[in-house]
């Protein structure tokens, strides 16, 4: 009688953490192969190991297209290829051509693994021999005599296969000039991914090693974001998708967990991507490397956190061994 008269029980959470099962069953994020993109450097020649990141190569079109299909087969539904090209100059003329190692290897994965959304990064950083994302008019990025260079370079890559072009440079309307150059140029249906809210961070340093772009003077601190804004963030998104971005990105993940939480209340409605970077896949690795951390929990723990932020999918470099380790 007194038992009844009481008030109910308290809340006791333990009660559904006991086992996995019912763990599992109250699980608020999930995460999968489907909802990775696995990044790609493709080269000609300079092949091998990229020694800042473990794990991760230099590949020519045979390795790339090798690798690729491995992700297919594994669950994962897109790649994203950076080229590493072997001639550079102030004009980045190797960007839009027909021949370059992404051009090749976007044919080729068309060709070989049609089930896989080949994505392209759209940025001359790698293709310049100062290694700036832009054309130099004296010691300054010329923003719009970078434009027609990334347009070219986006219509290259879609003429050879792509399915989505990314841009990545951060030069102001870059997604208008390339939208608008796409459809002159008969690629009404190819895509655009804006790298569109990409911040000035120390987390790229292995990737400029991988892609050979570190600018040989200076820094990117005058295209890329300040690490301190959101608000900008929010007004970036919304432009590229006004200049006709069909998903956007926010760039790294990790330490910006907060601006990819904002951006998904902001635009429920828009295709969210975060890139998981190479300073924080290297930093995963050191760590396990040391012993300092279990490499499948902690990488798994930051993509779900990447998701539960609000991400519908993310550019990581753990994608292949993630994808493994989920279907363990
Ligand atoms: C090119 C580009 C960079 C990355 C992707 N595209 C380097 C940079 O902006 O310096 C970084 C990716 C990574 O660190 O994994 N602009």
């Amino acid at each position: 009688m007194k038992l009844m008269n009481s008030l109910p029980p308290a809340w006791r959470p333990r009660r559904l953490r006991r086992t996995s099962a019912l763990r599992c069953l109250v699980r608020e994020t999930s995460l999968a192969p489907a909802d990775f993109i696995y990044p790609l450097f493709v080269t000609h020649s300079d092949t091998g190991p990229v020694l800042s990141m473990p794990g991760v190569a230099r590949l020519d079109v045979p390795g790339c297209v090798r690798l690729a299909r491995e992700a297919a087969e594994a669950g994962i539904p897109g790649v994203l290829l950076f080229g590493v090209p072997e001639h550079k100059d102030p004009a980045a003329s190797g960007a839009a051509d027909p021949s370059g190692p992404v051009a090749l290897a976007a044919s080729a994965l068309k060709a070989q693994v049609p089930e896989l959304a080949v994505i392209t990064d759209v940025c001359l950083c790698s293709y310049t021999d100062h290694g700036h994302c832009g054309i130099l008019a004296g010691d300054r990025i010329d923003n719009d005599a970078t434009l027609p260079v990334l347009a070219n370079m986006a219509c290259a890559h879609a003429a050879a296969g792509a399915d989505i072009v990314a841009p990545s440079g951060m030069m102001d309307h870059m997604v208008a000039a390339i939208r608008r150059h796409l459809d002159a140029q008969g690629f009404p249906e190819v895509a655009i991914l804006s790298y569109s809210a990409k911040y000035a961070s120390s987390f790229y340093g292995p990737f400029r090693h991988a892609a050979d772009g570190a600018p040989k003077s200076g820094d990117r601190k005058t295209h890329q974001m300040d690490p301190a804004n959101v608000r900008e963030a929010l007004r970036e998104i919304e432009h590229d998708v006004q200049e006709g971005a069909d998903m956007v990105m926010v760039k790294p993940a990790l330490a910006y967990l907060d601006v990819i939480s904002r951006v998904r209340t902001r635009m429920p409605e828009v295709p969210l991507v975060a890139y998981n970077v190479s300073g924080e896949y290297a930093m995963i690795k050191a760590a396990a490397e040391q012993g300092l951390a279990d490499e499948r929990d902690a990488a798994l723990e930051v993509l779900t956190s990447i998701k539960r932020a609000g991400a519908d999918s993310i550019i990581t470099y753990h994608a292949l061994e993630a994808a493994a380790w989920l279907q363990a």
